[in-house]
């Protein structure tokens, strides 16, 4: 595809909440948690997913029940797939193949791959197609459900995921920040360094050149974006304790290759 830019919009009031790191040291581990459901992975409980075992937690549609995701600029956000995930499974069926290419080539063989934000499941199947073993991650109800045709997919949020630490031999989130304001932003990239093996790779991609704030004129509907500078960037990045490796930025996409 080609990836997307928002052009005009008004700079929104955020109303982000702060979300609290999950602690490295924890394995992962199961706490009652009252009002939450199952897989609404906002951190303020854990729950006992692997790869192995993801299928007996059920999806949950956003906003059901008590402690449904709140009502912010990413929930809002992710829920635009909703309204019709197959058209940004067309849209997005080729895109981001070079940046993939590089980050494949970094890949030992047969690696366990997390990949944050996965969408409906492009890349998993393009790691598989690669002998490795993808397992998504997403917030999106309805690209969970696709995503799980091509690997094992979990229903979380990036900013807390349900997730032991240093499970994975690399970590890929493409496009998948990109609507989170920056502190949020600053949260998640902690929780994939967490995950991820000393010395993993990991391939992360963000936005740039566009606006921070709602983009009603895109054609996959109203999302939130967050526009980022190279800098701005790979400081958060350095700061989630990874090593940046390589950063491109082609005023549209800033791509890092980092390492834990
Ligand atoms: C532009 S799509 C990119 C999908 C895929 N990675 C690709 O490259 O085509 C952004 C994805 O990130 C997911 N996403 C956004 N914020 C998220 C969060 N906080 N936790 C989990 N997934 C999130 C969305 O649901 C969506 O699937």
């Amino acid at each position: 595809m080609a990836r997307e830019v928002a052009t005009t919009s008004p700079i929104p009031r955020l109303t982000t909440r702060r979300l609290v790191p999950v602690s490295a040291s924890a394995s992962v581990t199961t706490q009652a948690c009252h009002g939450a459901h199952p897989t609404d992975g906002l951190g303020h409980h854990r729950r006992s997913i692997t790869p192995e075992n993801h299928l007996r937690f059920p999806i949950v549609n956003p906003g059901e029940g008590e402690g449904g995701l709140p009502d912010d600029v990413v929930a809002i956000s992710v829920a635009t797939y909703s309204d019709d995930p197959g058209a940004f499974a067309a849209y997005g069926l080729n895109g981001v193949a070079g940046p993939f290419v590089k980050f494949a080539e970094l890949l030992s063989p047969a690696a366990t791959v997390l990949d944050a934000g996965c969408g409906p499941g492009r890349d998993l199947a393009r790691l598989a197609n690669l002998g490795h073993r993808g397992v998504g991650v997403d917030l999106n109800v309805d690209f969970v459900r696709r995503a799980r045709r091509e690997a094992p997919t979990i229903h979380g949020d990036l900013r807390a995921l349900p997730l032991m630490p240093g499970y994975f031999d690399a970590v890929w989130a493409s496009a998948s920040l990109i609507h989170l304001p920056s502190d949020d932003a600053g949260v998640a990239l902690s929780e994939l360094a967490r995950v991820a093996k000393i010395g993993a790779p990991l391939g992360i991609s963000v936005r740039t050149g566009g606006i921070t704030g709602w983009a009603d004129d895109m054609p996959l509907g109203r999302r939130w974006f967050y526009n980022w500078v190279s800098d701005e960037f790979t400081t958060l990045i350095e700061n989630a304790g990874l090593s940046v490796e390589e950063v491109s930025d082609d005023g549209l996409w800033i791509d890092v290759v980092a390492r834990r």
